[in-house]
């Protein structure tokens, strides 16, 4: 090393290279001689870890040190970090060491046009986790491999935020069953190709969590595991710049603390906890309960509330740069130990954000909040010029990572669009999200939608939807007036969106009960514990029974199941839906939103009529997305011509295949 680059204050990081291999050079031998069975005895395994290790430490070094250099004590972190590394790897069931050679082998998998989702509640769907065992195919019939289970860890009873305050990440809710079974289903799961997806709740505990419990105990080493104020001037201080989550439950993101005496920094309810991620020992806590759920079989985490985990006085503690170097320092560790576990981001922030959580070196996947805002947006105006905006200026990842395309889940509705976007295309932002409020509780006249308000916050106006896929597309209004014409104008709302979401690039991922039709359930209003969140209208209770009804083609449920089917057979037959290579065009008319797909030798054009009546596509427009003689339509098989005006009847999409050899197959 140069003598004068070393010393403080120099910008240059070039030390940090050197620092991390001496660290290295330190550590390791000491962990490799003091392992009752000799690391090195197991001499091809340890030497795979030993490359991974060599591979990511320094990166892994420069996020710790970024966070943690400043501490006296922060080759302790690293021997920490290093111990549990190791720890974890060693504990690692050998069909997971198995799946992580496979996964490095073929390490995009999840960008296949064959990976598809669904996300339910444990509880809500098959009562336990043996009932959930028994359904597997039905996720085989509906042709979904990705299983995201929310959360199901030990929870307080009564209020838990729907299982997101957790009490005990290495222990399942005994209601729902236990941590042996559900290692048991990821291994079941797997063996039928299906990938097991669970939340990472780490911005915070539940109070009841044995953290907690020893910081209300007043134990000093765990009162340092949150973020807990005597003085109520520094609590207003950062209060200044905070937004509340939850305005109707609570105002403000501290709660007072009778057994500390102290208010405890709570982002979302009061009985969950925010962890202090400035303490090194939270980090490392937080890192083994990460690893220790990536054994259990668990191939995607979803990182929950990943805005909020660093803080800072004077900001709005929301996306600050420190909560992108904990979540790339917990990739960097995954790398190494468990190579195949992903990472999905749930940032439902400005999109200028969402977007910065997504790298193959920190979240390789991300929900799509923008996307889901726009469809619904455009369902309401009819006009897809935000639609389009968006995915010509703000759909693009880097390469390696995906989108995950949702179009309900288990929370609200925001309206996160950026408002610039809004103003440059001559829309009022605030104004036009006081119109979809309006709109998607069905205060609008004219309004088919049945949404329930969500968190209105009278200071700010602003306000959220909750309500199901079918009701706020028109269903619940349309069953009500037994109306046929309106059940199918739903249906077709439906399935457009259905196209967008399966094809538009990044993996779809189903609410459970959106494949049959599910409608809002009212029963929420009847329970003490679920009033005052309406998000409760949106998640309820699987009927078997109507499910039952899946063989009764004449029932509605019956037709959304099969063509949600239809749509992710459609899509695994679809070499040009693997993800990567989405390019809007210029469809000339407002109501159609048009896109090309093209991948490994096919190419797609798919339009969708986001109105209820006939829309056309000039021929010059066709001609222009490269329209061809022998181009044809997927779903109805039927030939375009070149040359010719397109019409599209209400709500229609089309899958046109313009490859140069109509080489995709034909539904069956
Ligand atoms: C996430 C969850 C939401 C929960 C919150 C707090 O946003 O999706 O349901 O309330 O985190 O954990």
């Amino acid at each position: 090393m140069d003598l004068e680059l070393k010393g403080i204050g120099m910008d240059s990081y070039e030390w940090r290279e050197e620092a991390a291999q001496n660290s290295l050079n330190r550590l390791l031998p000491r962990f490799e001689n003091s392992h009752e069975t000799p690391l090195a005895d197991i001499p091809i395994q340890w030497d795979d870890f030993k490359r991974r290790l060599n591979r990511e430490w320094e990166r892994l070094f420069i996020c710790l040190h970024e966070l943690y250099g400043w501490q006296y004590d922060f080759f302790y972190t690293l021997e920490q970090v290093l111990g549990l590394l190791i720890d974890s790897w060693l504990d690692r069931p050998e069909a997971m060491h198995l799946l992580d050679k496979q996964r490095e082998a073929d390490p995009f998998w999840y960008l296949s046009e064959d990976v598809a989702g669904i996300v339910l509640y444990v509880d809500l769907f098959s009562n336990n986790l043996a009932g959930l065992r028994k359904h597997i195919p039905y996720f085989e019939k509906l042709g979904v491999n990705y299983l995201h289970l929310m959360p199901l860890f030990s929870v307080p009873h009564g209020e838990n935020d729907g299982g997101y305050a957790v009490s005990d990440y290495r222990s399942v809710n005994p209601d729902l069953g236990t941590m042996d079974e559900l290692a048991g289903l990821a291994v079941e799961l797997r063996e039928r190709g299906i990938s097991l997806v669970l939340d990472f709740v780490f911005n915070h505990t539940s109070d009841e969590h044995k953290w907690a419990q020893k910081a209300k105990s007043g134990d000093p080493e765990y009162m340092n595991y949150y973020l807990t104020f005597k003085n109520r001037i520094v609590v207003d201080q950062y209060q200044e710049n905070l937004r509340d989550i939850f305005p109707t439950i609570r105002k403000g993101s501290f709660t007072w603390n009778n057994d500390l005496q102290r208010w405890v920094w709570t982002t979302f309810n009061s009985y969950q906890w925010d962890l202090n991620y400035s303490n090194p020992a939270v980090f490392c806590a937080m890192a083994e309960e990460m690893l220790f759920l990536a054994n259990q079989g668990v191939e995607v985490l979803r990182l929950d509330a990943v805005a909020f985990i660093w803080k800072r006085l004077g900001t709005d503690c929301e996306n600050l740069p420190e909560a992108h170097t904990i979540i790339q320092a917990f990739n960097a560790m995954a790398r190494i130990t468990a190579p195949s576990l992903l990472f999905k981001s749930e940032a439902i922030v400005h999109p200028d954000e969402i977007i910065k959580y997504v790298h193959p070196e920190e979240c390789q996947l991300s929900y799509n909040p923008l996307l889901m805002a726009l469809l619904w947006e455009a369902l309401a105006t009819r006009e897809v010029k935000m639609l389009e905006h968006a995915m010509i200026h703000r759909e693009y990842l880097p390469a390696g990572c995906a989108w995950v395309n949702y179009l309900r889940c288990h929370d609200d509705i925001g309206w996160t669009f950026d408002d610039e976007d809004a103003r440059h295309l001559g829309i009022d932002p605030q104004a036009h999200r006081k119109f979809l409020n309006d709109f998607y509780t069905g205060k609008h006249p004219g309004s088919f939608a049945r949404g329930v308000p969500f968190q209105f916050n009278p200071d700010t106006g602003d306000l959220r939807i909750s309500g199901t896929l079918s009701s706020l597309a028109g269903l619940e209004d349309a069953i009500e007036k037994k109306d046929n014409d309106m059940i199918e104008l739903a249906v077709r709302r439906i399935n457009m969106l259905r196209s967008i979401q399966v094809s538009v690039g990044g993996i779809p991922l189903l609410y459970a009960g959106d494949e049959y039709g599910v409608l809002n359930d009212y029963t929420f209003l009847s329970d003490p514990i679920k009033v005052s969140d309406s998000r409760w209208v949106h998640r309820s209770k699987k009927q078997w029974e109507a499910a039952e009804d899946l063989t009764d083609t004449d029932t509605l449920e019956w037709r959304f199941f099969h063509e949600m089917a239809k749509f992710f057979k459609l899509r695994r037959q679809s070499p040009a839906l693997r993800n990567g290579g989405m390019t809007v065009i210029d469809t000339g008319n407002p109501h159609l939103f048009g896109y090309l797909r093209e991948s490994q030798g096919q190419r797609l054009l798919i339009i969708n009529n986001f109105s209820e009546f006939d829309q056309v596509i000039k021929a010059g427009r066709l001609l222009a997305a490269g329209v061809t003689q022998d181009a044809h339509e997927i779903f109805t098989q039927s030939a375009i011509h070149a040359r010719k005006d397109l019409v599209l009847d209400g709500y229609r999409y089309m899958w046109i295949d313009t490859s140069d050899k109509n080489s995709a197959p034909s539904p069956s």
